[in-house]
């Protein structure tokens, strides 16, 4: 079973994961890891550190001459802004942050809270995400993202191909793939920025090529919307996660909502639409998967909220420290590799093996089923 943990703080030493259950034979394309890493830093409204940061991991195991060996994954990578025992003690909890609460039941000060729930943790999530995309990348399973909205700027992208998505956000600094509702989101980040505020927003994450049967719904463990979607509450300012139309479905009634099914000898079975967003019973339909993530506004603020000092117990104005303005995009770069590590468990549950050549019989085996029945 495709599993991972991660290691680090945000101004330590070093990240670093290890990635469990990744079948032998698996190229480890690391220009291709970087390069998700290097996507992840991007996206305007950043704030200081990623001008600093230049995230590049090793493989410190499991891997022999380029390919893996089926043992677990070593990734690591070294922060150039190493500096956390020099770092300050902060004692105004930023409203929103886990500063507070985390101090509260931890009892070590808010500097260690704040450098372990900070999101630069996100960096081994798409190391260790881009990991499941070189696995899936083997049965033409690919992921893309796009953003659809920042701080109330929403870019109308309806009927939007995944082809589209691929080439268009790219060329995007807010990673959305209308040039003209980017040029707004970027006037947008820049009065918040002016105005010492935050922006938070929603994005979309699209996988095309599943088979349909991933996942299940015989058990709530093991239903794919479900985990998908608690894999991205997971990450960090992450706070709601919607299917297909979404919030659509509250509105439209059923003859407008269900995808109706068709037949041919090439496709075999299909849907005529994919409002549900490729997913049926806590299983890949074969449609896209479609699914909509809602960020909230970052929390240190430069025009600080009140907050009370955990020394003097006053109300005062909570800490500032260098910070992002609006990371959608980089959420959105976070999310489409986590959502590859939650279909990978699935795919590595029904096809599951110990080398890829294995699995590529199981998988094959499987078609030959679909085509029968
Ligand atoms: C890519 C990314 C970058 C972030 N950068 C910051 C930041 O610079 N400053 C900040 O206060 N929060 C930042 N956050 C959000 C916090 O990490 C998050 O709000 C905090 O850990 C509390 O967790 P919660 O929002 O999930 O409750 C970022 C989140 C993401 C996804």
């Amino acid at each position: 079973m495709f599993n991972y943990i991660t290691s680090g703080e945000s101004h330590g030493r070093f990240l670093s994961a290890i990635v469990e259950g990744v079948p032998s034979g698996i190229e480890m394309d690391l220009p291709f890891i970087n390069h998700e890493l290097a996507r992840r830093q991007g996206g305007y409204g950043r704030g200081g550190r990623m001008k600093i940061e230049k995230d590049e991991v090793q493989i410190t195991a499991g891997v022999l001459k380029g390919r893996t060996t089926g043992a677990p994954i070593g990734l690591l990578l070294e922060n150039k802004d190493f500096k956390i025992e020099q770092m300050p003690e902060i004692s105004r909890p930023r409203p929103g942050h886990a500063d507070l609460v985390g101090h509260l039941k931890y009892g070590e000060g808010i500097r260690a809270v704040l450098e372990r729930a900070s999101a630069r943790e996100t960096t081994m999530r798409v190391a260790a995400g881009a990991t499941a995309k070189l696995l899936l990348r083997e049965f033409n399973i690919a992921a893309a993202s796009h953003v659809l909205e920042i701080g109330g700027i929403s870019a109308d992208v309806r009927g939007i191909s995944f082809d589209e998505i691929v080439k268009n956000a790219p060329q995007s600094e807010v990673y959305c793939v209308s040039a003209s509702a980017s040029e707004k989101m970027k006037a947008k980040i820049d009065e918040a920025r002016k105005n010492g505020d935050t922006l938070g927003g929603l994005l979309e994450v699209r996988v095309k090529g599943c088979p349909p049967g991933l996942g299940s719904y015989v058990h709530y463990g093991r239903k794919l919307d479900a985990l998908i979607a608690a894999a991205m509450l997971s990450i960090q300012a992450v706070k709601g996660v919607t299917f297909g139309i979404g919030a659509d479905f509250a509105k439209l009634p059923g003859s407008k909502t269900h995808d109706e099914i068709g037949y041919s000898k090439d496709r075999g079975y299909y849907r005529l639409t994919n409002h549900l967003g490729g997913i049926e019973g806590g299983m890949t339909t074969g449609e896209e998967i479609v699914t909509q993530v809602i960020m909230k506004p970052i929390s240190t603020l430069r025009t600080p909220l009140k907050s009370v000092d955990i020394k003097t117990k006053k109300v005062e104005e909570a800490a500032y420290e260098r910070s992002d303005i609006c990371t959608v995009p980089a959420l959105s770069v976070i999310c489409e590799n986590v959502i590859m590590i939650e279909i990978s468990k699935v795919f590595l549950e029904k096809f599951g093996g110990d080398s890829l050549r294995e699995i590529q019989r199981n998988y094959q085996s499987y078609l030959k089923q679909l085509q029968e029945s």
